[in-house]
């Protein structure tokens, strides 16, 4: 495990069989060592930990059970091709991550980051009618790009909120979505492709795995394509973003503002960023409460513990990993 997860994570592994927890993660040379050592079945990984194909060529592991549900710090190709198994913990984390969606939608909407900051540098003298004016998201336009769980779970919120929602399933391109996924909004979304979300959205939330597909999907056309009104949001994977595109857009008023949860280079940010007023930054925490961290770390645990016992774990990204 190269960086402790939370219980009942740590219980379920030591019951099946020995865990190694180094005192510090590992730096990729570590991590190389650890995975070609021929020591360990499985590893317990996290988004920092990367895997690339020279070192999935040689490691001598059945599998990586990963601490998230993005994976894009593995080449799942090449995992497969080496006959690694890879697991994530989807579901559980969708919730929490649509609330930082809005959350992140309110804060820049209503100023809140500054708002806290004024009052506690001493500056509320009293209700004014023009103090710290905000702007509604009840009647503004949503656009996600994409349309999985998360981004539903996003729909169901800004629908709740009074909000217009239309969304593009696979941006730049598009897919067919089916009954299932649509049923419970009734009609309320709107499905549409790339070119007219961006141009239409008040709000254009990411949803989106990183890959060749989607990376820098958001980058200075796209920018000066959206609305000078616009506020970007971004809980999904920083790449997506061409994060020096977005301060330059972001100083200049190309957009009016962004929510961001992740960055392209974490946790370095893009030169400039940490000064724009109209930026709200939070440190990824889009899984990031007590209860979502603990049943992650069980499904983690559960893939795990699977993997070493070779058994399809319940949440494989690469389930033909086996039978090559
Ligand atoms: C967090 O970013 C995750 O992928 O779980
Ligand atoms: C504000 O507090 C109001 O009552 O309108």
């Amino acid at each position: 495990m190269t960086t402790p997860i939370p219980e009942p994570g740590l219980a379920l592994l030591r019951a099946a069989g020995h865990v190694h927890i180094p005192d510090e993660p590992p730096n990729p040379a570590q991590l190389h060592a650890a995975c070609t050592s021929g020591e360990f079945d499985v590893i317990v990984a996290q988004l920092s930990d990367r895997f690339e194909s020279n070192l999935l060529a040689s490691a001598r592991i059945r599998g990586i059970s990963n601490y998230a549900v993005g994976f894009n710090n593995i080449e799942i190709p090449a995992a497969t091709a080496n006959s690694i198994m890879v697991a994530n913990t989807p579901d559980v984390l969708t919730d929490a991550t649509a609330d930082i969606a809005l959350a992140l939608m309110l804060a820049t909407s209503r100023r809140i980051v500054e708002a806290d900051a004024f009052v506690r540098a001493g500056h509320f003298t009293g209700w004014h009618p023009t103090l710290l004016l905000g702007r509604d998201l009840a009647g503004r336009t949503l656009g996600l790009a994409g349309f999985g769980r998360i981004a539903r779970a996003t729909a169901r919120r800004a629908l709740a909120f009074g909000m217009n929602v239309a969304f593009c399933p696979r941006p730049p391109h598009d897919r067919a979505v089916s009954e299932d996924e649509l049923t419970e909004f009734g009609g309320r979304v709107r499905h549409t492709d790339w070119d007219d979300l961006v141009v239409s959205s008040d709000y254009l939330s990411l949803h989106l795995p990183l890959n060749e597909q989607t990376h820098h999907l958001v980058d200075q056309s796209v920018l000066e394509a959206m609305q000078p009104s616009a506020i970007l949001v971004n809980t999904a994977r920083g790449a997506i973003v061409d994060e020096a595109a977005l301060v330059e857009a972001l100083r200049s008023g190309v957009i009016a503002a962004a929510g961001l949860d992740v960055y392209e280079d974490e946790p370095l940010l893009a030169s400039g960023l940490i000064e724009l007023p109209n930026a709200v930054l939070l440190p990824h925490i889009g899984s990031a409460t007590t209860s979502v961290r603990s049943r992650m770390a069980e499904l983690c645990a559960t893939n795990a513990v699977a993997m070493a016992q070779s058994r399809l774990p319940p949440h494989a990204v690469n389930p033909d990993a086996w039978q090559r």
